[in-house]
């Protein structure tokens, strides 16, 4: 694992975007595995400038989204799809027919998961994954407890994922309880991870993602045997790891 820390939630944002942007220019048929949450937000507005700047062009890049809720429709304002419209999409270049989000209201669930798994396969594997984490460990809807061979599938959301996403919702009741998620092994067949974090609050997750052991009740730490994960931190999600400041802070 290659570890950088900044000091700031924009800089760590600045550093995954030019990570992604230097990739899309390298490969640009890029097949890149996106992620929701709060956390990787200032990363595709930064991408969006580049692209605004003429310094992009996402027109051959094929994207998958992690995960979705079920029972949320594309209109749904609490969706990923919508999200994903309304943060990035809508601004870039980008073959709306090359845009992967799990489909949440599938009338068959598991049908579903297959389509999605072997469009990925289709597509060539993801050359780039982004992801978050959660307080708990998750990465990508996997709970605590999932088995690390899962494809994508359909996960009970825990208790404190529903705790937590709430405040992107009215209320906590309508957090939906499941959701459509890649699983661990979708993640880990990737090429390249780039797994983001900030805050205080994510800083025990990362020390137990970064220095404990490889153990399924934090799924992140199954990154550890992945061949080539950069993660990047801002100083208080970085705040219970050992590193020198002069090294590492950009
Ligand atoms: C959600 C998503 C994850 C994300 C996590 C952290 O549960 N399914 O992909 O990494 O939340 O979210 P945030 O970035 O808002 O802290």
């Amino acid at each position: 694992m290659k570890v950088i820390v900044t000091k700031s939630k924009e800089m760590m944002s600045i550093n995954a975007a030019h990570i992604l942007a230097s990739k899309i220019m390298e490969y640009p048929h890029l097949v890149l595995g996106l992620a929701t949450g709060s956390t990787p937000l200032c990363t595709y507005h930064e991408l969006i400038k580049m692209y605004n700047n003429g310094i992009l062009d996402f027109s051959r890049v094929t994207t998958f989204n992690l995960d979705e809720y079920v029972g949320l429709d594309d209109s749904s304002p609490y969706s990923y799809r919508f999200y994903m419209q309304k943060e990035f999409f809508d601004y870039i270049n980008i073959n709306q027919k090359k845009i992967n989000i799990p489909y949440g209201i599938a009338e068959d669930l598991t049908e579903e998961t297959k389509r999605y798994e072997k469009a990925i396969k289709k597509a060539g594997g993801i050359d780039v994954q982004l992801l978050g984490i959660g307080r708990n460990g998750h990465i990508g809807f996997n709970e605590p407890k999932s088995n690390f061979e899962t494809l994508t599938h359909v996960v009970e959301l825990d208790k404190q994922t529903i705790e937590d996403n709430a405040r992107f919702f009215d209320s906590r009741q309508q957090v939906p309880r499941k959701a459509i998620s890649m699983g661990i092994k979708t993640i880990m067949n990737s090429r390249k991870v780039i797994l983001l974090a900030s805050g205080e609050n994510k800083a025990e997750a990362v020390k137990k993602m970064i220095y404990g052991k490889i153990d399924p009740n934090l799924q992140a730490s199954v990154l550890q045997l992945h061949p080539d994960v950069t993660v990047i931190l801002d100083k208080e999600a970085a705040s219970q790891l050992k590193y020198t400041e002069e090294n590492w802070i950009i």
